[in-house]
């Protein structure tokens, strides 16, 4: 275990603080909250907390659109309340990750209210302009990710504005060298702060194409999604090796980077000794169930050995280079309970499947806040209920591809971003204990009168307690940390099976994902079994969504 390093043994738990807990009563979680939250964290061996952005924000893409780099949103506290918690964490043994958040500022960001003013201003050339094209119409025809034109016109300067996301999220130049030492000027400030690390947000689309042209129309909107014209454009390795120059290099922090659109055999080239980042979050085990993996898909069937054979791909490419993220929740994904398995399945055995999985696999574990509680989708019917911008695309998307508003909200549902984003639960008191307040950002999601932490931790069975058992498990065994990964029954659709091995120890895990019993091999049941979810786990057999860990000696 020793050529690991600190952030390759431990486990990070992702806060998306507007929900995690609300000191003052505002019905908006904040940074005191977290420092509450920090001997809970604890107790579930948390090293590491990703917090989502916490810079002041207009909020449109709540914090994924900045307006200061370098401080903090008033709703979430001020400097030294960071400060504090830097410190608090720190006495426990936790450090504190940020979210970088480059491709794009928030239009209310000084540096594009200067910009947006003429063609000649200091900053005229920090975010990407062109001008309309002869007809008046957008410089090309790619859609943004967030649906419509990924072009906005600015009256001030008669010239359109690129954006990969939302109109409030314009991109950054990173052609300009002025703005990059910026942005790693802004970075560097939190690393003299002492943070752990940084997850880096959208990072495949900082460099475009040398030349804009129009994309094949790909949706009834006549438009050509930008993923596919910028994602991973060539050059960009170079702006991230000046990043990493810059930025991280020489300190004791960990990169992961939200990396759509690079390829397993690119990895060498962005993790790793020769790459850029530590760690790459890769989606292809996530995006099974949705439909071309875009953002405003429908579900679509999927099978189990699918995503195992996703997972395993990640692992063996991660095996030689770089780091694995495991991860099955962040905030813009659906709880998993929900997504991954069928509507009348068991959410509380449902979770600790997920669990034993992601606490037993090879790389660091990412939980989302509540996936340790087994936290569930809503199940809201009108979308104006709806706070994620994503979500009010998708359900226009929808009736514009001709499905009727009933079929439209089904979409939104199953996907929406707010899934994962309503309010923690703690108690089974008020707004479940997130906060006094009479009304709350988002509504509390309805169970959490039974579904909550205070609960959880009193019932020696519950999700919280699993997730603990093999928190503490995985930390102290080489074998979790460090062992081999090795698939097993790669094409059984009941069982999700692998193992992780030393020269002495052999751990073996098995899930049954499905609703039915599943039969083991006969390989299987002379082994000893470390760990289950069933209170009388049978030899032969798993439960319906039982979990197992054996432990066994390697045969010379
Ligand atoms: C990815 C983030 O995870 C998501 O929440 C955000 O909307 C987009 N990037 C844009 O920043």
């Amino acid at each position: 275990m020793n050529n690991l390093n600190w952030w390759q043994k431990t486990i990070v738990y992702q806060i998306y603080p507007k929900s995690f807990c609300d000191s003052k009563g505002k019905g908006t979680g904040d940074l005191n909250g977290i420092t509450s939250k920090l001997d809970y964290l604890k107790k579930n061996s948390v090293g590491a907390i990703w917090l989502t952005p916490i810079y002041p924000s207009p909020m449109v893409d709540n914090g994924y659109d900045i307006s200061n780099y370098t401080a903090i949103d008033e709703n979430y506290g001020t400097m030294a309340d960071f400060e504090n918690l830097i410190s608090e964490a720190e006495k426990r043994g936790i450090k504190i990750v940020m979210d970088l958040v480059f491709n794009h500022s928030s239009n209310k960001h000084a540096w594009f209210q200067e910009s947006k003013q003429n063609k000649t201003n200091a900053k005229a050339d920090w975010y990407i302009w062109r001008d309309a094209k002869p007809d008046g119409s957008a410089p090309t025809n790619w859609r943004s990710i967030f649906g419509g034109s990924a072009w906005t016109w600015c009256e001030e300067r008669h010239q359109f504005y690129l954006h990969t996301f939302a109109v409030e999220q314009p991109d950054l130049n990173w052609e300009n060298p002025k703005v990059r030492q910026a942005l790693f000027d802004a970075a560097n400030f939190w690393i003299d702060k002492g943070v752990g690390g940084f997850r880096i947000d959208a990072i495949t689309y900082i460099k475009k194409p040398k030349i804009f042209v129009d994309g094949e129309v790909d949706g009834k909107d006549d438009l050509s999604s930008i993923h596919n014209i910028t994602a991973n454009t060539e050059g960009i390795l170079d702006f991230l090796h000046e990043f990493k120059d810059k930025v991280f290099a020489g300190h004791d922090i960990f990169t992961v980077g939200e990396a759509n659109g690079v390829s397993a055999n690119e990895l060498p080239d962005w993790v790793g000794e020769r790459g850029v980042f530590d760690m790459l979050f890769e989606f292809s085990h996530v995006n099974l169930p949705l439909k071309n993996g875009e953002i405003w898909c429908r579900p679509t069937d999927w099978k189990l050995s699918e995503l195992k054979q996703a997972i395993n791909n990640s692992q063996n490419s991660t095996k030689s280079t770089g780091w694995y993220p495991a991860f099955f929740e962040n905030h813009d994904k659906p709880r998993c309970v929900n997504y991954f398995f069928s509507k009348n399945a068991d959410k509380i055995k449902a979770a600790k499947a997920i669990a034993t999985i992601l606490l037993t696999m090879r790389g660091t574990p990412f939980v989302f806040q509540g996936q340790e509680l087994g936290m569930t989708n809503i199940d809201w019917n009108d979308i104006d209920c709806y706070n994620d911008i994503s979500s009010h695309s998708q359900f226009d998307f929808a009736l514009q591809e001709g499905f009727n508003s009933v079929a439209a909200i089904d979409f939104v549902k199953f996907f929406s971003r707010d899934n994962a984003r309503t309010p923690m639960q703690w108690t089974s008191e008020k707004n479940a204990g997130f906060s006094t307040a009479n009304k709350t950002w988002l509504p509390v999601n309805e169970n959490y009168l039974e579904l909550n932490a205070d609960a959880e931790n009193k019932n020696p069975d519950s999700v919280l307690n699993w997730y603990r058992q093999l928190s503490e498990l995985r930390l102290k065994t080489p074998e979790l940390l460090q062992g081999d990964f090795e698939l097993l029954l790669p094409a059984d659709e009941k069982i999700f099976a692998f193992s992780r091995k030393s020269d002495k120890n052999i751990f073996v895990t098995a899930v049954n994902f499905s609703a039915e019993i599943a039969e083991l091999p006969t390989s299987f049941a002379d082994k000893k079994i470390l760990l289950d979810t069933e209170k009388n786990p049978a030899e032969k057999i798993l439960q319906p969504f039982e979990a197992r860990i054996y432990k066994f000696q390697v045969t010379k």
